[in-house]
C-alpha cells in the first residue's frame, strides 16, 4: 500500500492535582502530567489508496475502558480530523495508537489521544503547528470525548509538566509551576470507567437547582484548597499537600463525585502512611492518587496496599 508515514507523536496523561469539576466553572486548577504518553502513527493515502477510517488501537487499557469509550474515541477523532480539513470519505487514512500510558477514566487518555492525534495530522499534512494550535486542535477532540471540556487535560497532554490552569470567556491562561523538588505519588484506578459527559453534566443540574450548595462548595475550595496548595507546591511541603488532598478530596465527596471504591482506596492509602490522598478526575470511578512526599519506602508501603484492596492497577510516579 502506497501511503505518506509520519513518525509517532506524542499526548502525555496527566494527573488533575487539585480544582477538578471546579474548574469547568473558570476556578484555577493544578495538574500534572504523569511520565507516560499516548503515541500516534497517521498514514495517509495517496491517489491510488482506497478511502476510509482505518483505527488500529494498540494502547495498553484497564478492562472494558476501550469498549466503554468507543463511540467517544471515534467522535474525538472525526473532531480532529475535521479540525484539519481531513475528509476520509476523500482520503483514505489509517491512524496507529500506542505508547506507554494506560487507558483508564482520570488519567486524560482522551485528551493524549487527540493530542497525538492532532500532532501525527499535522506531521503528515507537512503542517507547521505551534504547541498553542496542537492544543486547540486536541481541545476539538475533546469535545468528541465530553461535550464541554474546560480544556485543562488537553493543555496538560501538550505542555507536560506541572501547570496552574484557569478556563476564561477567552483563551485559557496556564502557566508552568516549578517544583523545588519531586514529590513521590501512587495512583490507582477504582476499577469503574466513568462517562465525564455524565458527570459534568450531572454536577451541572446539581448547582443549578442549588447554586448556593454549589457557591459554598467551590468558596471553600477557594479559601481552603487552591492558595494553600500553591504555596506547599511552592515550598516543597509535602506534609501540607497531603492534608490540602484530603480536604478536596472531602469537597468532591460533597459535591457528589466520589464513590464508595473511591473512598476506599484513598483510606487505604492514609492507613499505610500516605500524607493524604484524593480522587483525580471526573469521578465516579476513574483515579485516585495519594501524596507520599519524598519517602520511597512509604510509596512502595501505599503501592502495595493499594494492590491489595485489588480494585484494579496501581502506578508509581512523582511530579516534578
Ligand atoms: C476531567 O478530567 C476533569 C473535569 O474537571 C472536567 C473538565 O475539566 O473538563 C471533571
Amino acid at each position: 500500500m502506497a501511503s505518506l508515514t509520519a513518525n509517532p507523536h506524542v499526548g502525555y496523561g496527566k494527573l488533575i492535582l487539585f480544582g477538578e469539576h471546579f474548574v469547568v466553572y473558570k476556578v484555577p486548577a493544578l495538574v500534572g502530567a504523569v511520565a507516560a504518553s499516548t503515541t500516534c502513527v497517521v498514514e495517509l493515502s495517496n491517489a491510488e489508496w482506497s478511502t476510509g477510517l482505518i483505527v488500529e488501537d494498540n494502547r495498553p487499557a484497564v478492562p472494558g475502558y476501550k469498549v466503554e469509550k468507543a463511540e467517544e474515541m471515534l467522535g474525538g477523532t472525526n473532531l480532529v480530523l475535521k479540525h484539519f480539513g481531513v475528509d476520509p470519505a476523500k482520503r483514505g487514512i489509517k491512524l496507529t495508537l500506542g505508547g506507554d500510558l494506560c487507558a483508564v477514566s482520570g488519567i486524560g487518555a482522551s485528551a493524549a489521544h487527540c493530542v497525538s492525534l492532532a500532532r501525527a495530522l499535522a506531521s503528515a499534512l507537512g503542517k507547521t503547528c505551534t504547541e498553542d494550535e496542537i492544543n486547540a486542535a486536541g481541545f476539538e477532540g475533546e469535545k468528541g470525548y465530553h461535550g464541554t471540556p474546560s480544556g485543562i487535560d488537553n493543555t496538560a497532554a501538550t505542555f507536560g509538566g506541572l501547570l496552574r490552569f484557569q478556563r476564561t470567556d477567552d483563551a485559557p491562561i496556564f502557566k508552568p509551576q516549578a517544583l523545588p523538588k519531586p514529590c513521590r505519588i501512587v495512583y490507582a484506578s477504582s476499577g469503574i470507567t466513568a462517562s465525564t459527559t455524565k458527570v459534568v453534566g450531572d454536577v451541572k443540574a446539581k448547582k443549578e437547582a442549588d447554586p448556593a450548595w454549589y457557591n459554598a462548595l467551590e468558596q471553600r475550595y477557594l479559601n481552603e484548597v487552591l492558595p494553600k496548595a500553591d504555596e506547599a507546591l511552592q515550598a516543597g511541603d509535602w506534609q501540607a499537600l497531603g492534608a490540602i488532598a484530603d480536604v478536596n478530596h472531602q469537597l468532591l465527596q460533597e459535591l457528589t463525585v466520589s464513590c464508595p471504591e473511591l473512598d476506599q482506596l484513598v483510606s487505604a492509602a492514609k492507613a499505610a502512611g500516605a500524607l493524604g490522598a484524593k480522587m483525580a478526575g471526573t469521578g465516579r470511578g476513574g483515579l485516585m492518587f495519594a501524596v507520599c512526599g519524598d519517602d520511597e519506602a512509604v510509596q512502595t508501603a501505599v503501592f502495595d496496599a493499594l494492590t491489595k484492596v485489588g480494585f484494579g492497577n496501581v502506578w508509581k510516579t512523582s511530579f516534578a
